[in-house]
């Protein structure tokens, strides 16, 4: 119960990393308000749970700054305050680099960049008396891959925006983390579907000889959640500014 009655809203809700927070934090005795774009998904994620703690679904997308403002203002009033922020909704796509289609790359930014300071900016707004924002940023934000300099330009503006706005809120009392996953969700298979066999044997050799726990990627549930909660909690009280790989060791960061 480390998140007994702390009001909580985490986006990207619905399926994947999203769906695995609400979960944990709904045990650890959390309220949460779970946010997604796809409502059907987002409602189905809540059906089962079983408490100490309690959720609730407002459709969100974080790429809309009016929708982010009028959801979080009813999250806020119907969970009476806002102590955290785990905003974890996403997009990724392959795009080949020497001619990123426009929409490719209004999309990724929109939702992956804008998203981040459209739902960091309304939490800020809820968080008077202080409370923890966790981003997401991506080992693509930090290494070169190949056709995936959009979605790593996307995260890498991510990881800045948390160590900035970590300096300036920190003297309110708001914490900024940002954390580096590497899980098995939709959207990694998505990312797997998309590759050839030949570049999958290469990624799946590649994630077998880099990370040295295990040798692939990590369970949302057993293997993130703690953190997520480690990181809404009081124990990382003085913890702020960091991107935080949760990878089984692939990357360090500096
Ligand atoms: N899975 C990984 O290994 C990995 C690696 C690096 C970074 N990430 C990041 O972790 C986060 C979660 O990833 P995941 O693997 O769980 O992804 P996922 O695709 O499985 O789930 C993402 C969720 O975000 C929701 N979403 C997408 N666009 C949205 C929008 N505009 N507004 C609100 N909700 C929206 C989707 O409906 C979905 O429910 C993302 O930010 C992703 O970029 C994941």
């Amino acid at each position: 119960m480390e998140l007994r009655n702390k009001k909580i809203i985490v986006t990207g809700s619905a399926q994947g990393i999203g769906a695995s927070t609400v979960r944990a934090y709904v045990a650890a005795g959390a309220q949460v308000a779970a946010m997604d774009v796809d409502t059907d998904k987002g409602e189905a994620a809540l059906a089962g749970l079983d408490g100490p703690g309690s959720a609730f679904f407002i459709r969100c997308n974080v790429g809309d700054r009016a929708e982010v403002d009028t959801a979080f203002d009813a999250a806020v009033k119907r969970l009476g305050g806002l102590d955290v922020l785990a905003h974890v909704a996403g997009v990724h796509r392959h795009a080949a680099t020497h001619d990123v289609p426009d929409e490719t790359l209004a999309w990724l930014f929109n939702v992956n960049v804008n998203g981040t300071i459209y739902t960091n900016g309304a939490a800020y707004r809820h968080m008077p008396q202080g409370g923890s924002i966790i981003n997401f940023g991506s080992e693509s934000g930090l290494t070169a891959e190949i056709n995936n300099a959009v979605y790593g330009a996307s995260k890498a503006a991510v990881h800045a925006w948390t160590r900035s706005v970590a300096r300036e809120w920190g003297k309110q009392g708001i914490r900024l983390n940002a954390v580096l996953p590497y899980m098995v969700t939709p959207m990694y298979e998505r990312f797997r579907e998309a590759l050839s066999d030949e570049d999958l044997a290469a990624h799946d050799k590649a994630t077998a000889e880099q990370i040295p726990l295990g040798g692939k990627f990590g369970n949302a549930d057993t293997d993130l959640a703690p953190v997520m909660v480690f990181l809404a909690g009081d124990g990382s009280r003085f913890i702020t500014g960091q991107l935080l790989p949760v990878d089984g060791g692939l990357i360090s960061v500096r």
